[in-house]
């Protein structure tokens, strides 16, 4: 395994005090709408990307610190809760990572003539993988290159939220860093951009026919990974009751 060090990013891109680590990737207006793309545009659009420094894409800025899914999973890999974790290992974004090692994006690579491997390369590992450049002060455990685009790049860095009492209660956590993929597709599109080499502007088709390169509706419906609605909104309440169950049983 690839242990991202702690201090992935400060010393990377030599950031310098004072001055911002991270540039927001702004999803162009194209990205959101339905328009039809001339190739050329994607071209120059492509060109101009690898022109600038490549700016982390996943979850923005903020004062929270960076856990991890394995911290996350000690809680979201439980059935009873929905097991979020076994969800996500099965979607795209698990293996954003270890899809920069296929020949495919050598491939890609190759032609716009990055001359490191992929799965090295910063205008790849911008989206493929989480807290990319990152100031290390920001990152509280190692992090795994290989987890690619994890929890946290969608729900925000999660060490002031991700205790039980605080996540039980979503105003709360959203108070302590928890972002809303749920309801903002912002989110998705620092990502889902025409900045990706494989953005295909007719890859998801709306209702009334046209196409689109990215739509959240459809696209959050393919990566859903929900809490049952047996416990959801009622979690610690329903933990408890069993944990009391087990005890009158004298389990
Ligand atoms: C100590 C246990 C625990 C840990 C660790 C934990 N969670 Fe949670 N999480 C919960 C519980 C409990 C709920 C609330 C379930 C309910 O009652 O609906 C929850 C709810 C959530 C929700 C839904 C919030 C809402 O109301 O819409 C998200 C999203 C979430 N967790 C993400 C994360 C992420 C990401 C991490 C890791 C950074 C994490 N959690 C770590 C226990 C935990
Ligand atoms: C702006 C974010 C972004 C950047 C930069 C980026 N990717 Fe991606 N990549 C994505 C997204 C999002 C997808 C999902 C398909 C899509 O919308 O392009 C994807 C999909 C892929 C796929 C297809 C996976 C599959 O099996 O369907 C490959 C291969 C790939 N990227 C390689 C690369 C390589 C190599 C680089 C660096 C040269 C790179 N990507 C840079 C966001 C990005
Ligand atoms: C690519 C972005 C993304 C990643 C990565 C991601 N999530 Fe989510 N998550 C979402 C979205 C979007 C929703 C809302 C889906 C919906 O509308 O049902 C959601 C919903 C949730 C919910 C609430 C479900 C409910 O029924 O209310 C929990 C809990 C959660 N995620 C935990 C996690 C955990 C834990 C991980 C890592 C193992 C993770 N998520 C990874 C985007 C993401
Ligand atoms: C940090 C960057 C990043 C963010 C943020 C992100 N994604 Fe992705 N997404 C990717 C990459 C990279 C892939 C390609 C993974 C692969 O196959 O290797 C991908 C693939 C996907 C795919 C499969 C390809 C497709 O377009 O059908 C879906 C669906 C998807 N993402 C939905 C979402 C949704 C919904 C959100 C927001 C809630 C989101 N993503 C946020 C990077 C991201």
């Amino acid at each position: 395994m690839h242990r991202v060090p702690a201090e992935i990013g400060a010393a990377r891109r030599g950031a310098r005090a004072g001055e911002p680590r991270w540039r927001a990737a702004t999803a162009p207006a194209a990205a959101r709408s339905g328009s039809a793309w001339a190739p050329s545009a994607v071209a120059i659009l492509l060109a101009s990307l690898l022109a600038a420094a490549p700016a982390r894409a996943d979850a923005p800025e903020s004062d929270h610190a960076w856990v991890g899914v394995d911290k996350c999973g000690r809680c979201h890999k439980k059935d009873l809760l929905g097991n979020q974790v076994a969800a996500w290992r099965r979607g795209p974004h698990a293996r954003a990572f270890e899809t920069l090692r296929s020949e495919a994006s050598r491939q890609i690579a190759q032609e716009l003539g990055i001359s490191s491997p992929p799965e090295e390369a910063p205008e790849c590992l911008t989206c493929h993988a989480s807290a990319f450049e990152v100031p290390a002060e920001r990152i509280a455990y190692p992090l795994e290159l290989e987890d690619g685009v994890q929890c946290e790049s969608c729900h925000g860095p999660g060490r002031d939220y991700r205790k039980k009492t605080i996540m039980a209660d979503r105003q709360r956590a959203i108070r302590h860093g928890l972002l809303e993929p749920d309801r903002d597709p912002d989110i998705c599109l620092r990502c889902h951009n025409e900045a990706s080499p494989t953005f295909d502007p007719t890859r998801y088709r709306l209702p009334d026919g046209t196409t689109t390169g990215f739509d959240f509706e459809q696209a959050r419906e393919r990566i859903r990974h929900p809490i049952p609605k047996e416990v959801k909104g009622r979690y610690l309440e329903v933990e408890k009751k069993l944990r009391e169950e087990k005890r009158a049983r004298g389990g």
